[in-house]
């Protein structure tokens, strides 16, 4: 069984995020989505709220589940025996980056990284730009789900 993970902040998730995890969960059996918890770094949502937010929204593909992690990825991978990490690439200046975390992924433990090339609809979209516009009164909602952004008014608005 092919077993992935999409890893990320998601803080929020984005329309971009679940077009990722979409295509991922019809290229491999089994698609985990792992929402890093950085001590370091409190985010806008907690880590329970981006899993409800998850939660909602990936039901309709049976074969994605939800988790978290602490530390490294590739130690969540090999204790969950994922073999490949499936990320998006929204625009060359992600790639730089993204490539670097993908060979050391790879020197690390032989874990290989799929980049899948964003819905270029959502190429602009990041789930820091969108926090920034939506705190300043600006309209994201074309970029969430419907309960997402009624979840980023509801946190912006009493905290
Ligand atoms: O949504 P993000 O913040 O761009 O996701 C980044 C993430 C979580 C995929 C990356 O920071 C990560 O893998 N963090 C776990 C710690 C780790 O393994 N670091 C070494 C990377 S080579």
């Amino acid at each position: 069984m092919t077993h992935a993970v999409c890893p990320g902040s998601f803080d929020p998730p984005t329309l971009g995020h679940l077009d990722v995890i979409g295509r991922a969960a019809g290229l491999f059996d089994r698609v985990t989505v792992a929402v890093l918890v950085n001590p370091d770094k409190q985010g806008l949502f907690t880590i329970d709220e981006r899993l409800e937010l998850l939660r909602a929204t990936t039901g309709r593909w049976p074969t994605v589940d939800l988790d978290a992690f602490q530390g490294l990825l590739v130690d969540y991978c090999r204790a969950a025996g994922i073999s490949a990490i499936v990320k998006g690439i929204r625009a060359v200046s992600d790639f730089d980056y993204e490539l670097q975390m993908a060979q050391m992924n790879h020197s690390l433990t032989g874990v290989d990284t799929l980049f899948l090339p964003t819905n270029p609809t959502y190429s602009f979209v990041s789930s820091s730009l969108v926090k920034q516009v939506a705190m300043f009164g600006g309209d994201v909602a074309p970029l969430l789900p419907d309960i997402f952004s009624s979840a980023l008014q509801a946190k912006i608005t009493t905290g």
